[in-house]
């Protein structure tokens, strides 16, 4: 479709391979097969979900089923979670980082004892497939994670540290069909409903802001990239993720890339590169593990945890 080769991908950006949702679904029937399967490690069977009581849904995504209702919406409705209520989180590629904090502090403020919180992005439905820059990087895939209370001290989550930086929106957008750019012919015609890109500038504000958002979280718990069990970064580019790596001083064998497989999913890529880390055994009960993403806004998003499962 574009003039590109398998070398220049590889060797820029580390992905290999990219999955497309099919026609006729959304990110919504992404989030719901998610949840159940999340779900169905905590040994809840799909007809059981609703005697579960789920009471909330938060999901990160920048390319919902529609413009509303919310995608939580459509995903209550779909795994049957009676009761519960929801709401969506417009982060970029930091969405699902921002909806798990936000789902974090609801358990532990004690508003909630059961919070879902997705992670999804159907990407290659606002790719330009005659733009190189962009064709190449992006892919649809998500996740989900469920957020209980637990005892203190032992295991769960410890620390966030979020930013926006608005000034970056004009770097990585989407400019039709809001409020400023109603869908029209003219918006059509002037491909404002893909993904715009400046891709080098993206790329020096990420390197910049995952070393500088890891280590400000790292430093202010007394932990440092050594005593991480796990790196689980957004994929939004192999060199990013060594680029941090290398600033935290990590171990190699110790940050889950899996961009190969996916390619960047937005807000897929955090909870799909969670289940690549428990598939490959590197991640036990009690780990400490790192997240971290930026994405349009700018955003950007960290959070220290220790692994349960
Ligand atoms: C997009 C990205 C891979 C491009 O890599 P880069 O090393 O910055 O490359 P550049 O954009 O400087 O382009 C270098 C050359 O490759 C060309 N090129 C771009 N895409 C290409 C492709 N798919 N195949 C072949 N050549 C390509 C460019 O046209 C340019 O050619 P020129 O030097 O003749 O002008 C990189 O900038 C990136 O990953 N950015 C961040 C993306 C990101 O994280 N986005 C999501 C945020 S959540």
């Amino acid at each position: 479709m574009v003039d590109t080769n398998d070398q220049w991908i590889m060797d820029r950006t580390g992905i290999r391979e990219r999955h497309v949702l099919a026609k006729g679904l959304g990110v919504s029937d992404m989030c719901a097969e998610a949840a159940k399967k999340c779900l169905a490690a905590r040994g809840i069977a799909a007809d059981k979900i609703a005697e579960f009581g789920i009471e909330l849904i938060i999901v990160g995504t920048v390319t919902p089923d529609m413009m509303f209702p919310a995608t939580a919406c459509l995903v209550q409705d779909k795994i049957g979670a009676k009761g519960a209520w929801g709401f969506d989180v417009s982060g970029g590629c930091s969405g699902f980082v921002f909806a798990l904090q936000a789902g974090v502090k609801m358990v532990e403020s004690g508003a909630h004892r059961k919070v879902l919180v997705c992670g999804a992005d159907a990407n290659t439905r606002m790719t330009d497939y005659t733009d190189r820059t962009t064709c190449v990087l992006f892919g649809d895939g998500g996740g989900a994670v469920l957020i209980e209370p637990c005892e203190e001290g032992e295991i769960g989550f410890i620390d966030f540290e979020h930013e926006v930086d608005g000034a970056g929106g004009v770097s990585l957008n989407l400019k039709g069909g809001g409020s400023l750019n109603p869908s029209s012919h003219e918006t059509v015609d002037k491909k404002m409903h893909y993904i715009f890109q400046d891709g080098p500038a993206v790329y020096k504000f990420a390197v910049r802001k995952m070393a500088e958002a890891t280590a400000k979280v790292l430093a202010r718990n007394g932990v440092t990239g050594a005593d991480l069990g796990c790196f689980i970064p957004h994929q939004a580019n192999k060199r990013i993720i060594t680029a941090t790596a290398d600033r935290l001083g990590m171990d190699p064998e110790r940050v889950i890339i899996n961009i190969e497989k996916y390619g960047n999913t937005s807000a897929g890529t955090i909870p799909l590169a969670m289940e690549t880390a428990v598939e490959e055994g590197k991640l036990k009960k009690g780990d400490l593990v790192l997240l971290a993403a930026v994405g349009a806004g700018f955003t950007v998003g960290a959070a220290l945890l220790r692994w349960e499962i």
